[in-house]
């Protein structure tokens, strides 16, 4: 669906990793009528505030970037918050967004909505399809709600809402704080902080052996931009790169990236998550996008956000 350069686009969750490179994909493409919210100013779980928010701005493209959203630790540890938040979150934006006659809707949804053993690379048709991986069912079981709700908006009232999953994402502003943040971002803070402090070795959760997929924000913006612009099906459509590292893969590049000289310990007593999460993106090619940031190049682009920002990092940066 075309854009008109002047449309009104609300991007919720302007903030976080996803809604910062959304603005600055938009910004470089041309729009300029962004309309943005922190949560402290529009909270998405009030539904009321919500409505008279569509009511009065009246956007005629919404990108849903807000959610409640964190690693194992943070999932496992508030199993009632992440399914709360993000039902609410999902059902009043895209319900003031349909009832306020919003013309493109965009949900995101995450590649943790497939099964845990999902056979792999995972093709958007194995969703529902087996058991969840627990340690995030409450978040999967959101999303997927969200997803169906797109869905079943289209089907029965026509409403142009578009489902994309990306995979792993990193780059600047992420969540570097060890309680909440994802396993590329955490690693970075340790290894960082190992190597400042001159530590002996860094320990690493779980045994190293799990394979996972990492994409750079802008990557996953710029294919939101493509898919926003291109795109106007019922399907969910993937988003990655194609490939994935190990867990230990990882460590040892971000430590030489880091240049940290110590010793990689695993604590296998900690949970590993899903085996091996790698998303089959044949359908996100076919629509006409590939991936162009490398991940060594990547996290050595964060690395650098990361350091400039330590000082005044958005979230705090202690234990
Ligand atoms: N990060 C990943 O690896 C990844 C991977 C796949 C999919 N995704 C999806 O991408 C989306 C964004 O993730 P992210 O990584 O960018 O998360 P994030 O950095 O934690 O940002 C989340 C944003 O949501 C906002 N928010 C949270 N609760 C809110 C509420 N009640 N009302 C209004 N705003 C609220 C926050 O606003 P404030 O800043 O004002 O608090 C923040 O800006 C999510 O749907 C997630 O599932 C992320």
């Amino acid at each position: 669906m075309p854009i008109a350069k002047n449309a009104r686009i609300f991007i919720a969750g302007h903030r976080g990793l996803v809604g910062s490179a959304v603005v600055r994909a938009l910004r470089g493409h041309g729009y300029e009528n962004l309309l943005v919210r922190s949560r402290s100013e529009l909270d998405l779980t009030e539904q009321a505030a919500v409505r008279e928010y569509f009511e009065r701005e009246r956007p005629a493209v919404v990108i849903l970037a807000a959610a409640r959203v964190g690693g194992i630790h943070a999932n496992s540890s508030r199993p009632a918050a992440f399914i709360r938040d993000n039902l609410a979150i999902q059902d009043h934006t895209i319900d003031s967004a349909y009832r306020c006659g919003v013309e493109k809707f965009v949900f995101l949804g995450s590649s943790c909505i497939y099964p845990k053993l999902a056979p792999q690379p995972i093709k958007e048709e194995y969703l529902l399809t087996g058991p969840l991986e627990p340690t995030n069912e409450w978040y999967a079981i959101a999303k997927i709600a969200g997803l169906k709700m797109c869905q079943a908006y289209r089907r029965e009232y026509g409403f142009n809402a578009i489902a994309l999953m990306p995979t792993n994402l990193y780059g600047p502003g992420d969540n570097f704080d060890l309680r909440t943040s994802h396993v590329l971002p955490a690693l970075i803070r340790k290894f960082h902080e190992a190597a400042v402090r001159g530590d002996d070795s860094v320990t690493i959760w779980g045994t190293g052996t799990p394979r996972r997929e990492f994409l750079h924000v802008d990557d996953l913006a710029d294919a939101l931009l493509h898919l926003l612009l291109h795109y106007d099906g019922e399907e969910i459509v993937n988003i990655g790169c194609g490939e994935d590292v190990t867990i230990r893969e990882l460590a040892e590049l971000i430590g030489s990236i880091v240049g940290f000289q110590g010793r990689q310990l695993y604590d296998s007593a900690k949970p590993d998550g899903t085996p091996r999460k790698l998303l089959d993106v044949a359908r996100l090619a076919r629509l006409g996008w590939r991936p162009r940031i490398g991940l060594r190049a990547g996290i050595e682009q964060t690395y650098a956000w990361f350091v400039k920002h330590v000082a005044d990092a958005r979230r705090p940066l202690e234990n």
